[in-house]
């Protein structure tokens, strides 16, 4: 098909009035079939209606097309209806380009049709530009084993492998220590049910002991992990020292959390009546707590202060007031004060356990943390506990204390840093496990096929446990229930050629996709794994033997786009130029969102779709300045919250880089900006625009811009 020259056919659609009652649709078809290797260029009341669709298979037959582009709505709604159309039609899917002229357009310059038309012409011609230059790709098709490996034997691993187990699936359940239940096997009660811990943990060990489906390894931890979603090899160590191999399609992490130990905080392990929520918890069941007259329970110890536990806890006041109501069962005359600086007993519920504390005469005083509370002992080997009450501007004084008890946070443990380089999964600031998307992708890691529940991310009461571990075994079971997995073909590609084997793919790609690998003459190279690369681009652009390419989003596809992005205006008024990067999943959709809310701003600029900020490479920036545009805008998800864990970052690393060289080149570094736009923030985007925008025109033309020759660049 088509020879060697592409022919691409334009399809351009009025959407009703939504593009068609702004933009001039026939003056944007004539426009399009004046651009390079175009063949045919129609339009379509709605192209994504059936006969819409129809049309768009009828040309490609007809007129030959082997390239495809629609200018209508935004590709991340209708993309896949507009690639599977070429599919059905025989032409490979990845010879598709989108041309966003409603979002992007019509609905964010409904007042100024004549620039909304031009815009318009502008982003056809910068999709036709990528268009000529595509590839058609092939995805890959992976088995999935429908066995899952759960790492953890604490209520939330429990939960999880019977939910899998009960689904039909094959589940080995690995515990590092003897017995299983993690934390649960420590408390006493559960709030707000006040359920008996030891009862629940028996049953649900009772439900997973049953299960034919079900494999559990006690005292044995993982030493090492090879494979990707569907093929995992696990090689497990028993505590004798011997290793086993486990094969699996998923994996999830479950391994808990521990107590803070406040190691000389108010005394502890200084006194021995000085002690922790959990050790108070397990006085309970050994039934040693003795018959106290009073108790100081002291909130926030070690939280919300420290680095690396800046953190609310969440579950510690209710710990507190459950256990301040153990104690008052059990001894209604004992005085039980608690000190907190900010009580989270939040919902129903909750708020209603806090009720039921006062009502039992359990005294709550605020403390503030410049001034916190001081225990001191007594002679009589009681303490004295001094707090300034806030409340009435007091320091008081609570003496003849029987026990101190401190509520501390859950901390990640040293089994779980060690597991995450063994997965290559992250770990988040606060060092518990770090998933793929807080919104989007709660349950799943980045790397495909691996997934989290429970404490091991992040402190979270026994209910909220147990509704994650089902979460995660309903995640888990998608794939292995399919039995296969496809992977878009939007990876990275080394030229083995160019390779010189530094190993700095192999160090900034978050999934391990990339590692080193010696061919049979000796040299390194540099070697993808197509399956466990996800696309961002990271690699690409740090490669400094530009080795490595993205399929789909190539170099050359993007300097395409950036060169067409404007054509140079031979006269009159100036009118900034500016050319956005936005990353496909948070920015794109902000930008999106500005028009879905008809959000108006200046026609100025035009944007390129990238996977990933961490995509836009330094070149890039300087070929728009060289394109004789005035201002580059970077876009990308708000730090913490990249789909590819730390493309932002990247991005925000050369972005800084870029602009000392600017600087450097006499160039006005202000002229590249770089902004975090979410999905939801479409009226920022709409605003960013407008300040640069006005920014730019204070600067006037960049000095690039006028040293190009007149006619400019196309
Ligand atoms: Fe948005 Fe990485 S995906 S910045």
């Amino acid at each position: 098909m088509g020879g060697n020259m592409p022919r691409v056919g334009v399809f351009v659609c009025h959407c009703g009035v939504n593009i068609g009652g702004v933009i001039d649709v026939p003056e944007v078809v004539n426009y399009a079939k004046t651009l390079p290797d175009v063949v045919y260029a129609d339009r379509n009341l709605y192209t994504c209606a059936s006969d819409g669709i129809d049309s768009i298979k009828e040309a490609i037959k007809k007129h030959n097309l082997d390239r495809v582009v629609v200018a209508s709505c935004t590709p991340r709604t209708h993309e896949p209806l507009f690639r599977a159309t070429c599919e059905e039609a025989g032409l490979n899917k990845y010879l598709f380009e989108m041309a966003s002229i409603r979002e992007l357009c019509s609905w964010v310059h409904a007042g100024d049709p004549e620039r909304a038309t031009e815009k318009a012409k502008d982003i056809v011609r910068m999709a036709v530009a990528k268009a000529r230059l595509l590839e058609p790709q092939e995805e890959l098709e992976i088995d999935v084993e429908p066995s899952s490996l759960i790492i953890g034997g604490g209520v939330a691993g429990i939960t999880a492998a019977t939910c899998l187990a009960n689904q039909g699936f094959r589940v080995y359940l690995i515990e590092k220590e003897l017995e299983l239940g993690g934390m649960l096997r420590k408390l006493h009660k559960i709030f707000p049910t006040q359920q008996d811990a030891s009862e629940l943990l028996k049953e649900a060990i009772g439900n997973l002991k049953a299960h034919k489906n079900i494999t559990t390894l006690t005292s044995t931890v993982v030493k090492d992990v090879e494979g990707y979603i569907g093929n995992y090899r696990v090689t497990v160590q028993r505590k004798d020292g011997k290793n086993g191999e486990l094969k699996v399609g998923t994996i999830i992490v479950a391994t808990g959390a521990e107590n803070f130990e406040p190691m000389e905080m108010y005394g502890y392990r200084k006194y021995e009546n000085v002690i922790t929520q959990l050790e108070l918890e397990q006085l309970f069941r050994s039934g040693e707590l003795g018959r106290p007259d009073r108790i100081v329970m002291i909130q926030c110890v070690g939280a919300r202060e420290k680095e690396g536990m800046a953190y609310c806890s969440r579950i510690c006041c209710m710990t507190a007031i459950k256990n301040a109501l153990n104690i008052k069962e059990l001894y209604q005359d004992t005085d039980v004060y608690i000190l907190y600086r900010d009580l989270q007993t939040y919902g129903k519920e909750y708020g209603e356990y806090q009720w039921k504390a006062k009502e039992k005469n359990i005294k709550f005083i605020k403390y503030v943390p410049e001034r916190p509370p001081e225990v001191i002992p007594q002679t009589n080997g009681k303490l004295t506990v001094k707090i300034y009450n806030v409340s009435i501007n007091e320091e008081i004084k609570i003496k003849d204390c029987d026990l101190t008890v401190l509520s501390t946070p859950l901390i990640q443990h040293q089994a779980g840093k060690e597991l995450s380089p063994i997965l290559k999964v992250p770990l988040g600031s606060d060092l518990f496990f770090f998933e793929a998307h807080y919104k989007l992708r709660p349950i799943d890691f980045a790397t495909d096929g691996i997934y989290v529940c429970g404490t091991a991310h992040g402190s979270k009461t026994i209910s909220e446990s147990i509704t994650q571990a089902c979460a995660a075994a309903s995640r888990v079971a998608i794939p292995m229930a399919k039995k296969h997995v496809r992977s878009e073909a939007i990876t990275a590609q080394v030229n083995e050629e160019a390779c010189i084997g530094c190993g700095l793919c192999e160090y900034v790609c978050p999934y391990g996709a990339a590692e080193l690998v010696r061919k049979p003459e000796g040299k390194w190279v540099s070697k993808i794994n197509e399956i466990m690369c996800k696309g961002c681009g990271d690699c690409a652009v740090i490669c400094p033997a530009v080795a490595i390419e993205m399929r789909h989003f190539k170099e050359e596809q993007i300097l395409a786009q950036i060169g067409t992005s404007f054509l140079f205006p031979a006269e009159g008024e100036f009118e900034p130029k500016i050319l956005v990067f936005a990353c496909n999943w948070c920015s794109y959709a902000g930008a999106d969102l500005a028009g879905v809310s008809r959000i108006q701003y200046p026609p100025n600029v035009r944007l390129i779709r990238v996977m990933c900020s961490g995509r836009v490479d330094p070149l890039f920036v300087f070929k728009a300045f060289r394109s004789g545009i005035d201002g580059v805008l970077i876009t990308g998800c708000h730090p913490g919250e990249c789909h590819y864990v730390s493309g932002n970052l990247w991005a925000e690393a050369r972005y800084e880089v870029v602009k000392s060289w600017m600087e450097k080149i006499g160039m006005k570094p202000e002229r590249l900006r770089l902004a975090w736009i979410s999905a939801s923030e479409g009226a920022k985007f709409a605003s960013v625009i407008k300040d640069m925008v006005a920014d730019m025109k204070k600067l006037g033309p960049s000095s690039l811009t006028r040293s190009l020759t007149e006619g400019g660049i196309r």
